[in-house]
């Protein structure tokens, strides 16, 4: 793999990069993480992402014993020792930490810090000209009372077995219920449907990844005039789809034509979904091309 890896103050290149494996982020799955891509070099919505990263660390007790500035430093070295030309993903991953085999946190004094940082490519134009085919699968989505789905966990298998679980019907991501029957998210992504004009995504109460795309989406809309709105959903919703999405970080906007053998719509990317695809990836380039002085 291209790129460079930050671990705990050593950055090598990524295929040479190695953790201790009595890290609880390895033996337990203990930790917590951010996925931040850039823009023309610069982080988008790089804050947002940190924020989002402490308030993760917190639902786990876990000390978060740098500042931003400190954490930017590191991001900012790791991606220089990349050097890749081009636009790169940062994976940010904030671990309980190197210790004796006990869920005692006092045998873990010093969380670990890993930043991968590798090159991160557009989305294929297929994806935009002929969409992409999800599936709802059978596996629930964590309940929010046990890890909860709110937090950006390193503990993935949830999300792992979903998406193997879609990748085994055909399709490129897999959506989710909660435990109560309602649509909570995708694998990697939060979901979105369109019914007449109104573009629609499942509550946080749904028990859901809050997403920073998802989020700034609702600014997007806005501006554009778009209702977006977030509601409760369940599969049978899914039957009045006039457009359907998905977003995330590395997405952005993913048309969705499919959902298993169910077409949405005329089998086409949407025309609402295009226009805040559009908008948004305008308004991510601008963001960062007035922040170019950051780059790197
Ligand atoms: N995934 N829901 C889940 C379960 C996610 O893992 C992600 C992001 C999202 C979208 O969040 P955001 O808009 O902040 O990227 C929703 C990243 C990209 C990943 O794990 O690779």
């Amino acid at each position: 793999m291209r790129g460079a890896v930050y671990v705990n103050g050593t950055i090598t290149p990524a295929d040479t990069a190695v953790i201790p494996v009595l890290d609880h982020g390895f033996v337990y799955g203990e930790g917590v993480y951010e996925v931040i891509r850039t823009y023309s070099g610069v982080p988008f919505l790089y804050d947002r992402h940190v924020t989002r990263l402490r308030n993760s660390a917190r639902y786990l007790h876990l000390d978060v014993p740098f500042d931003d500035e400190t954490l930017r430093s590191w991001v900012d070295k790791t991606a220089d020792t990349a050097a890749l030309a081009g636009d790169t993903y940062i994976r940010i991953l904030l671990t309980r930490g190197i210790g004796e085999l006990t869920y005692e946190v006092r045998a873990t004094p010093a969380p670990s810090v890993v930043i991968i940082v590798k090159p991160q490519d557009g989305a294929p134009a297929r994806v935009r000209s002929d969409g992409i085919r999800i599936s709802l699968v059978p596996i629930l989505r964590n309940h929010p009372g046990s890890v909860n789905p709110i937090i950006k966990s390193n503990n993935l298998l949830n999300n792992a077995l979903a998406m193997q679980e879609a990748h085994r019907r055909g399709s490129e991501e897999a959506l989710m219920c909660n435990y109560r029957g309602e649509l909570s998210e995708c694998s990697q992504s939060n979901f979105f449907m369109v019914r007449d004009g109104v573009a629609l995504t499942p509550k946080s109460a749904a028990g859901l990844l809050e997403g920073i795309t998802r989020a700034f989406l609702f600014e997007v809309a806005r501006e554009l005039g778009v209702q977006m709105k977030d509601t409760t959903l369940v599969p049978a919703d899914l039957e009045f789809a006039d457009e359907v999405f998905i977003t995330s970080t590395t997405r952005e906007i993913s048309p969705v034509v499919r959902i298993d053998d169910r077409v949405i719509g005329d089998g086409k990317p949407g025309s609402i979904t295009l226009k805040l695809w559009d908008a948004y990836h305008r308004r991510a380039l601008e963001m960062t091309s007035a922040n170019v002085g950051q780059a790197r």
